[in-house]
């Protein structure tokens, strides 16, 4: 029986964050041996920052040595780099040909963007969504494993799908579905009080794989916190909720029950809570940054994983192109 078929990706902008993982990666990994899977490094997407060649370079091979640490196995993936598959651009060409200024523009991460950055709105970041379309659909992915803030961009390629399927009157593309195999999107918080960990979200909001354990305690201990439960059974404020949601994915049920416990009787102190999320973390975060560090020197099996997976990307992509080509009109 043909495998279901996945496809997702990380930008590397930086080093991959609990955010990245939870949401993203940890399905990534889990997803090997049950489905036909692709996994990029998502490096056209990153330029709508404006990177400078070095840091492109550099931060691309560190995502590829994180998701080998994090347990991406070649063998059983696809790992590539999204700028060695060009087929993926001629697919965004045409997928941008019936996207919508006024549907684009109304996409929540392109107006946040407008916010933060008035002086950069390129049309790059207008066009994510269909670019992100374009790398799910090459392969025609059914499944594409990502965190909740990625939830619009997927039911935008769906949108670009669907469009394309009726206006050729050819079932060419799948509708992909956003995945996480606890069934709901997860949303990994920040240590800052905010809603979410991310990489621009400023210093001490995120806690990256990469970090070595005093680091990982010092954000911990530094995280926000209130002056105290005042009622017994009170709802918790969100910065509160923050630090359970971290120790719920890396501690034990037990220990989540012990501090939730004492938080409803009003005698949390909130220094014992971050003593053991920090400890929990350590722990976790410690055994991959040790596996980044073996892998970091390889730089022959780096080379021989990104020949791999762009061979067997391509063979995918080449066939959806030329599919594609031909349903448009275009004839050899
Ligand atoms: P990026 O690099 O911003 O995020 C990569 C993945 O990490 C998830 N994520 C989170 N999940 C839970 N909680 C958080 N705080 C958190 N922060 C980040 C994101 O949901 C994402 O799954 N646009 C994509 C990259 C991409 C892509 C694609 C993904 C480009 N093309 C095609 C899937 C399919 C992104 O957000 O990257």
């Amino acid at each position: 029986m043909n495998k279901e078929i996945v496809c997702s990706g990380i930008r590397p902008t930086g080093n991959i964050h609990l955010g990245n993982y939870f949401g993203a990666l940890r399905n990534f990994v889990k997803m090997q041996d049950e489905y036909n899977c692709f996994f990029f490094i998502a490096d056209y997407h990153s330029l709508t920052t404006h990177p400078t060649p070095e840091n492109l370079y550099n931060n691309a091979r560190q995502i590829l040595v994180q998701y080998l640490a994090c347990g991406l196995d070649p063998e059983k993936s696809t790992i590539y780099l999204q700028s060695d598959l060009p087929e993926t651009i001629e697919l965004y060409l045409f997928l941008n040909m019936n996207a919508y200024l006024g549907e684009l523009e109304r996409v929540t991460s392109f107006k946040d963007k407008v916010r933060q950055q008035p002086n950069n709105v390129n049309a790059g970041l207008l066009t994510y969504p269909t670019l992100m379309a374009a790398d799910i659909l090459i392969h025609k992915a059914a499944k594409v494993p990502v965190g909740k803030d990625q939830e619009q961009h997927l039911e935008m390629t769906r949108t670009f799908a669907n469009r394309f399927n009726n206006m050729y009157k050819k079932e060419v593309f799948p509708l992909p579905q956003a995945f996480n195999f606890g069934g709901e999107l997860v949303k990994i918080p920040g240590l800052d009080g905010s809603g979410k960990m991310g990489k621009s979200e400023g210093e001490g909001n995120a806690l990256f794989i990469t970090d070595e354990p005093s680091v990982i305690r010092k954000k911990i201990m530094r995280a926000k916190t209130d002056s105290g439960p005042e009622q017994m059974n009170q709802t918790k404020p969100q910065e509160i909720e923050n630090l359970f949601t971290l120790l719920k994915v890396v501690s034990t049920p037990d220990t989540v029950e012990y501090f939730d416990d004492l938080y409803n009787r009003c005698q949390i102190r909130y220094g014992d809570l971050k003593k053991q999320l920090a400890e929990d973390m350590v722990n976790f975060i410690s055994p991959i940054t040790e596996r980044i560090n073996a892998i970091n020197s390889d730089e022959a099996s780096l080379k021989r994983i990104m020949d791999m997976g762009k061979e067997k990307a391509h063979e995918s992509a080449r066939r959806t192109i030329e599919e594609v080509r031909h349903v448009i009109g275009y004839r050899n």
